[in-house]
């Protein structure tokens, strides 16, 4: 069901690699939702191809950026005003990467070329993409700027390992410039905390599926998927939420409130008993 919850705006999607990323649901709802509006993603995730198709699907327009290059967000930002007829009513940051991660450093043994690098990309873009766009005066009243996080911000979730810091910063990043953007042009920013979900960034970190499966039995609600964390950034786009700005939202069915679950409590015991019986219990991190 649509509601013509975006209709007349204009938007910036940034982060669209495939069909299980998070923004390519973004950018399909917002369309179905009559949003106009551009895609980013760098030259190396255009070389992929499948966001060609999204930009068919969509009539949006591709321009390609390193989110983490103040040239290449200035390109975006004015090009897509022009492209689109007008200032800008909304942006999505959907953009995370860690090098860390991917090379399977832990946490106490981090690469820290590739720390910089994992807050740059994943955290302090998010802040060059708003002083860029308030420096060109690219935003209209009331819009709405919406990054993804993770609750391993708050807590430690193994395996997470530096996209926590940045997640952390990430989300002051929202509260510090959403204080100046809302004071000064009534501009909204938040984040939204969304469950572990199974796209190429997701299926990056090493035990995933594990953590898909504690959360989702953790949740009263169950994770909530890309799809739904889509309709979240659109109702956050919309005029509907005009008054919320620098939040951290969570979209997780529940997860982020919950200590202990009965279904949890009782297996616990049980299984940790089992483990150490079969001589199996080994701490691996
Ligand atoms: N998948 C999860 O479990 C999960 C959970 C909570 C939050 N998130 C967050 O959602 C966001 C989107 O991730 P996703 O899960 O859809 O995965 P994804 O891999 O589909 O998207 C990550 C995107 O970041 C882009 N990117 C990487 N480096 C970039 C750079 N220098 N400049 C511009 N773009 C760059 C990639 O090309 C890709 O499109 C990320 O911020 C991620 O941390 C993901």
């Amino acid at each position: 069901m649509t509601y013509n919850l975006l209709k007349g705006k204009r938007g910036i999607i940034f982060g669209a690699l495939d069909h299980d990323s998070i923004a390519w649901k973004v950018a399909e709802k917002a369309h179905e939702e009559g949003a106009i509006f551009t895609l980013s993603n760098t030259p190396l995730a255009l070389r992929f191809g499948e966001i060609n198709e999204l930009a068919e699907k969509t009539g949006a327009q591709i321009i390609m950026a390193d989110a983490t290059s103040v040239s290449d967000l200035e390109k975006v930002i004015s090009q897509s005003m022009e492209i689109l007829g007008g200032k800008i009513d909304f942006i999505l940051h959907s953009i995370g990467m860690s090098m860390n991660v991917r090379k399977g450093k832990k946490y106490d043994e981090l690469d820290y070329g590739f720390y910089h690098k994992t807050l740059d990309v994943s955290a302090i873009s998010f802040h060059k993409m708003l002083q860029v766009a308030r420096k060109l005066d690219a935003i209209t009243e009331w819009g709405s700027v919406v990054a993804l996080s993770y609750v391993a911000a708050q807590r430690t979730l193994f395996r997470y390992n530096d996209m926590a810091d940045a997640k952390a910063m990430l989300e002051s990043i929202a509260r510090s410039f959403g204080y100046i953007y809302g004071r000064d042009k009534k501009i909204r920013v938040n984040t939204i905390s969304q469950s572990p979900t199974l796209t190429t960034a997701g299926k990056g970190v090493k035990g995933i599926d594990s953590l898909i499966d504690f959360t989702e039995r953790m949740s009263p609600l169950g994770n909530a998927n890309a799809e739904e964390c889509a309709n979240y950034c659109v109702v956050m786009f919309s005029d509907l939420t005009k008054k919320v700005t620098m939040q951290n939202l969570y979209h997780d069915g529940g997860f982020s409130s919950m200590g202990m679950s009965l279904k949890a409590m009782k297996m616990y015991n049980k299984s940790i008993d089992q483990a150490i019986e079969n001589g199996d219990f080994e701490f691996d991190d």
